[in-house]
């Protein structure tokens, strides 16, 4: 049975580790390489206020995580984070788990008091879970996007105003190559 946490610092030494090899195995080594540094440099970097993460397990086996991080929007009194990266262990793929996962991360960002969630990936695959694409009118990416298609955003407040002005990403994610 597939249990869901909010308590990933209970598990966070592993994350980087559930990261490299789900990367591995899904692009190659050099993307489970940067993942996983992705998932530490996070996890070591961020203020606390700025970072939180969801965790499924089946008995007591790590089988997914997500982390989100705080874009910060200067000139916007909403409270926005973005959901990546995104991982569900290799074996345990296309059974729901992902899917779960969002939805519970989703439900803790507005136990938290956020009002927007941004991503960046696949529209196929988190349309399912609610995220359209937006154009930078919407929310303005932190850095250029290589593939603007792939910018996508959801409203947690029923908000769905344009979010004012440019963003700043917490320092694991201030790398052009991550965009
Ligand atoms: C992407 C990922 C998180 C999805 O998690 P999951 O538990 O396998 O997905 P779920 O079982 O919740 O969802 C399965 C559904 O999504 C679809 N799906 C899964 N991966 C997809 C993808 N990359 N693109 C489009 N659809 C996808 C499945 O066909 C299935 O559709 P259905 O509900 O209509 O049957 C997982 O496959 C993974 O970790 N992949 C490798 C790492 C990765 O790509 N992470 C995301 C980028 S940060």
């Amino acid at each position: 049975m597939v249990n869901l946490s909010a308590d990933y610092k209970a598990r966070a030494a592993e994350l980087p580790g559930m990261f490299r090899d789900v990367f591995t195995a899904s692009e190659n080594e050099e993307e489970g390489r940067i993942v996983s540094a992705l998932a530490a440099d996070l996890l070591k970097s961020t203020p606390e206020d700025d970072l939180l993460g969801v965790l499924a397990t089946d008995r007591d086996v790590l089988v997914g995580c997500i982390l989100f991080s705080r874009l910060h929007y200067d000139q916007d009194p909403r409270q926005v984070f973005l959901m990546s990266p995104v991982a569900v262990r290799t074996d345990r793929q296309k059974s729901g788990i992902g899917q779960r996962l969002i939805g519970f991360g989703l439900e803790q960002l507005r136990l938290h008091g956020v009002d927007f969630v941004a991503t960046y990936g696949d529209p196929a695959y988190y349309g399912k879970t609610g995220f359209q694409p937006i154009t930078e009118a919407v929310a303005q990416p932190p850095m250029p996007l290589n593939m603007p298609h792939g910018w996508l955003g959801q409203s947690l407040s029923g908000d769905e105003t344009p979010i004012e002005g440019p963003s700043r990403c917490v320092s694991a994610f201030n790398r052009p190559d991550l965009w």
